[in-house]
């Protein structure tokens, strides 16, 4: 009988202990990667239906996060409660004093209790998201397994902004971008709310702004060409639904930096109330994309007025300790001509230098101006790099999107910096080289391990400057991007590898890029549960026939009558007849790149042999200049030095209704013996409707075959 029972006993044993070893097992390599994450072997803690968070004051927001977490990916909400000493289940504490940063977090897994320490909320809010990617999607119970993690960010100021101007995003829609923010750490949330395109927030003061500014009558068809559609298009966000995004991105942790760009990107506040520019109009919002000539009037003091009634509105809705007033892109044709600003240059007794213009000073003084407006409320101001053109304040914060040299400049300059380079961190760029399988946006091309090199730290700063670089941002654009399930697209999962440069390590050599998808593949899940729109690219690399197949110019001496422009040189000569094809991105060494000189290549077949037919490719990328060649010819030689023309082919010039792209030519004639070939490939001058009107057209030329 005694003996039965323990065998009883032993083999229950053995039935519990495979049952805890089946559980669905937590994970807590999760996005951003902690800094230090330690195991211990114990027995894990089983988060079961029963499991109570418990929560110090001040916390209870926090815990019912966490609840409502394990409801989504369990089907279970966890029981809430006031922390009173318990010692079994999952307790969240505030320690400050354990912490010497703020944002910080400790979670201590044991046998019976996951306790969360945070240095303050948001620490705490930081933990809970990591406990949140760690869970398996299953039902409970679920074990986690027994250890420590400590976690902290590199960087205090942790951003992504989003232009819900060329493109209205809703309330709801942003709400969601707050959301993906929380789960990816980030603290900040860049809120581009005035555009040439159109005017995003009620201000009282000013009904206008809204009731005009904020729609267009129609949008450019493709990239900026001549032909419109005739949609009105707009929105905008009244000062209470503003508050109600404010609290709910405080609710999580997230700071939402409002931006009035000025004084250039302002058209739409023009054509609301013409005044506000150096000719009086008449202004529409505009329905095309880049950079508008209008501007404010820098020497109209109704016009500066105007800049301050709007300010303070802002920071009546947004407690931010930082607001963003732009100062990218403005032109100064109009302050130029303009008899007030004109006028304000000699009453400020502005000269012009060596370096600036008389109008770059003048955009100083209306930052500045405008810097003390929002400092004499205890705030500070962010500008993007361009403000660095004259003498800004040292107070402002420079926000560096023209690569990282303004940022490296600002540092040395004593700015804060916050590092948002278009060369790594513009995410309206394309993820794939193929744009043909992909949603259609701005051009270039940035796939997610090309985020992941990102050095935020730039070598050229000593330590002591490189204290200068309090964050890291990314932007997206939404020229191009249409709805908000774009936008999805085109943040994740760029955001995840900026999370982990911003949270984790801003040192690119010490990321593991391939450890770092293998993270991120739960995170899709996590995606696909939330039903974000993310790119796949990462999971399974494409591959491409990235080969032409051998032919009479493969590998053969090459040499260039013309040099290509020394940014697009890549190489050499060697790269038209490698074998290897470039794709759409032109900056990728495959291509090379002419402007205002014809391509034009000798190749020596190194014998005489007999050609019918030569084939090139060339990119069209409308927006970045290059179209498509106007002209090509072949011509023979057998000595290298008296050479014949046996083909030629005119190219019409591509439209703004032609797609971009990687396009193939194709020259056939009669059968030619001969040693050396000559291949000369013309270019277009920009048409009448292109923004570079009157300038040559680049080319870019790749793989030269011939057979
Ligand atoms: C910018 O991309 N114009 C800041
Ligand atoms: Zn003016």
């Amino acid at each position: 009988m005694m003996r039965k029972h323990v065998i009883l006993l032993f083999l229950m044993a053995l039935l519990l202990s495979a049952c805890t070893e089946q559980l669905p097992q937590a994970n807590y390599d999760v996005i951003p990667l902690p800094k230090e994450v330690k195991r211990i072997e114990a027995k894990p803690f089983t988060l079961r239906e029963q499991t109570v968070v418990y929560y110090e004051e001040g916390l209870h927001r926090e815990a019912q996060f966490l609840s409502e977490y394990v409801n989504d990916l369990m089907g279970y909400p966890l029981a809430t409660t006031p922390f009173n000493g318990e010692t079994d289940g999952i307790v969240l504490r505030l320690v400050p004093d354990d912490f010497t940063q703020a944002e910080a977090y400790d979670i201590t897994i044991t046998p019976h209790q996951v306790t969360l320490k945070g240095s303050d909320p948001a620490g705490v809010f930081h933990g809970v998201q990591t406990l949140r990617k760690s869970l398996p999607i299953a039902h409970l119970p679920i074990a986690l397994p027994c250890g420590q993690i400590h976690d902290w960010p590199s960087f205090a100021y942790r951003a992504m902004h989003l232009d819900p101007c060329r493109h209205f995003m809703d309330l709801d829609s942003v709400k969601i971008y707050i959301d993906m923010l929380a789960l990816h750490n980030m603290n900040q949330f860049h809120f581009h709310l005035s555009e040439d395109q159109g005017w995003r927030i009620e201000i009282k003061k000013y009904p206008e702004l809204t009731r005009v500014g904020a729609y267009r009558n129609g949008t450019v068809i493709g990239r900026n060409g001549r032909l419109y559609d005739t949609i009105r298009h707009g929105g905008f966000y009244t000062q209470e639904q503003l508050r109600e995004l404010v609290q709910y991105a405080a609710e999580r942790h997230v700071n939402i930096i409002p931006e009035i760009d000025l004084p250039g990107h302002m058209q739409a506040a023009l054509a609301s109330y013409p005044w506000l520019g150096c000719t009086g109009g008449p202004y529409e919002v505009w329905k095309r994309w880049g950079v508008s000539d209008d501007v404010l009037c820098a020497g109209n003091e109704p016009t500066m007025q105007f800049v301050e009634d709007v300010l303070n509105e802002v920071m009546d809705i947004f407690p931010s300790p930082y607001i963003h007033i732009g100062g990218d892109e403005c032109p100064k044709v109009r302050w130029e001509r303009c008899p007030k600003c004109q006028a304000k240059i000699k009453e400020l007794g502005i000269k012009a230098d060596e370096r600036f213009s008389a109008e770059d000073y003048l955009q100083s003084y209306v930052m500045n101006r405008m810097a003390k407006v929002v400092e004499a409320r205890g705030r500070r101001v962010i500008g993007w790099d361009e403000i660095l053109d004259g003498n800004v304040s040292e107070t402002a914060i420079i926000m560096s999107w023209r690569g990282t040299e303004g940022g490296i400049e600002a540092a040395r300059r004593g700015h804060d910096v916050i590092m948002a380079p278009a060369s790594h961190l513009y995410f309206d760029y394309y993820q794939s080289e193929d744009p043909a399988t992909e949603p259609s946006c701005v051009g270039g091309y940035l796939p997610v391990s090309r985020v992941y090199e990102f050095r935020p730290l730039p070598r050229e700063l000593t330590p002591e400057q490189q204290k200068h670089i309090i964050g890291v941002q990314a932007n997206i654009w939404t020229e191009y991007i249409t709805s908000f399930h774009h936008v999805e697209y085109m943040a994740m999962p760029r955001m995840d590898a900026l999370a982990e440069i911003q949270w984790n390590n801003p040192d690119p050599e010490k990321r593991d890029f391939d450890a770092f998808v293998e993270r991120c593949r739960h995170m899709a899940e996590l995606y696909d549960l939330y039903h974000y729109n993310y790119a796949k690219q990462i999971f399974s690399p494409q591959v491409y026939t990235d080969t032409v197949a051998p032919n009479l110019a493969t590998h053969k001496p090459i040499y260039l009558r013309e040099q290509p422009n020394e940014q697009y040189a890549s190489t050499g000569a060697t790269v038209l007849n490698d074998g290897e094809m470039g794709r759409i991105a032109y900056t990728s060494g495959r291509w090379l790149g002419f402007w205002g000189q014809p391509l034009d290549a000798v190749i020596d077949l190194e014998q005489t042999a007999t050609l019918n037919h030569v084939r090139f490719r060339a990119l069209v990328n409308k927006g970045a200049w290059i179209y498509n060649p106007s002209h090509a010819s072949v011509l023979v030689s057998d000595d290298g030095e008296n050479f014949r023309e046996v083909a030629q082919l005119d190219i019409p010039i591509t439209t703004w209704l032609d797609k971009d792209g990687n396009f193939t030519y194709e020259l056939t004639f009669e059968p030619v013996a001969a040693r050396f070939v000559e291949v000369i490939i013309k270019d277009h001058m920009l048409p009448e409707d292109h923004d570079g009107y009157g300038y040559p057209a680049w080319i870019f030329v790749d793989e030269i075959e011939i057979n």
